[in-house]
């Protein structure tokens, strides 16, 4: 592993890039990781250095990345599904223009490596919804699944014509205890844990056998720095990757965390996140990702749902 790198992580205090900050620090040494956000939070790791970044100022981001010495950016900065629905127009400039921004610095040479998020969202009602293939039909009806859908396409672009190492996943709903999810469809997966705890009720916005691609945040870490320590040759798709570890209805997990918390009850209040999870795919066949660099997933439903209700319930004796 090469030590020398320098990495800066935009978009650092969201979900992802708070557990992402905290296991590059691990393996490349907290100096040699900068968290970068609009704003700072206080969910990032003691002692983490941090830089305010607006990921479209490409000034400000040219600043920083001289400043450190900075040799790869992981982008994770962006509008979810349901929050790009409410503000299409400001989702498609954030999620595009701060692509360019890193995808430019890779093309000057002035970056070596780029780490960006896709989505299930890429995939659309016309998309087969069971064991969706890597290669498919791709007409994504949300404005944060186009930009990831025309992202991708820039990313091969500028890998195929510029030879910018640039390397992608299309992450599903991401479960995670330490920090809040950021406002999209799969949100619900990880808002009824905290219901169940704290109220042992929870009114779901989806109905209850909307089946849904899913992964504990664990994996999608593992994941992401499984793909970014891939030898250059390995990572054969440069659009992004088909990732998947389970897949679950409202239903299902419900009755999961009702086996550790008997008194739990669910209603169904389905909202216009209902129309995006149905134009979902409900399950992903990622085996290029499992052939190509070796990706597989350790957490069933069962150890998630195990983990969530413990961390969290950690987390709420420590506020009382
Ligand atoms: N979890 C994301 C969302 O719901 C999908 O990438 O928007």
């Amino acid at each position: 592993m090469n030590r020398k790198e320098k990495i800066l992580i935009m978009g650092a205090c969201g979900q992802i890039g708070t557990e992402l900050t905290a296991a590059l620090q691990l393996t490349y040494g907290v100096n040699n990781v900068i968290a970068s956000d609009i704003k700072h939070s206080d969910k990032l790791p003691e002692g983490t250095l941090f830089e305010t970044l607006d990921a479209m100022d490409v000034k400000q981001l040219l600043t920083i990345i001289k400043k450190h010495s900075v040799n790869q950016v992981y982008l994770l900065a962006a509008l979810l599904s349901a929050t790009a629905e409410k503000n299409p127009e400001f989702a498609w400039k954030l999620n595009m223009e701060s692509l360019f921004n890193v995808l430019n610095l890779g093309k000057e040479k002035i970056i070596q490596k780029i780490y960006w998020p896709s989505s299930i969202a890429v995939f659309g009602p016309t998309t087969p919804r069971v064991n969706t293939p890597q290669f498919t039909i791709m007409e994504p009806s949300t404005v944060y699944g186009i930009s990831k859908q025309a992202g991708e396409r820039w990313c091969e672009y500028y890998f195929n014509k510029f030879n910018v190492d640039v390397r992608s996943l299309r992450y599903p709903g991401l479960i995670s205890w330490k920090s809040e999810p950021g406002g999209g469809t799969t949100d619900y997966a990880i808002h009824i844990f905290h219901e169940a705890i704290k109220t042992k009720r929870y009114n779901c916005f989806l109905e209850e056998n909307t089946t849904l691609p899913m992964m504990y945040m664990d994996d999608a870490i593992k994941a992401t720095t499984q793909l970014m320590d891939a030898p250059f040759e390995s990572v054969r798709i440069r659009s992004s990757y088909n990732l998947s570890a389970i897949s679950f209805s409202p239903k299902e997990i419900f009755e999961e965390i009702k086996k550790h918390i008997p008194d739990f009850s669910i209603s169904y209040l389905p909202d216009f996140r209902q129309k995006i999870a149905e134009s979902w795919p409900a399950t992903i066949d990622d085996n290029c990702a499992r052939n190509d660099w070796d990706w597989n997933h350790s957490y069933k439903l069962t150890d998630i749902v195990d983990e969530m209700l413990k961390m969290l319930s950690n987390d709420l004796k420590k506020l009382f």
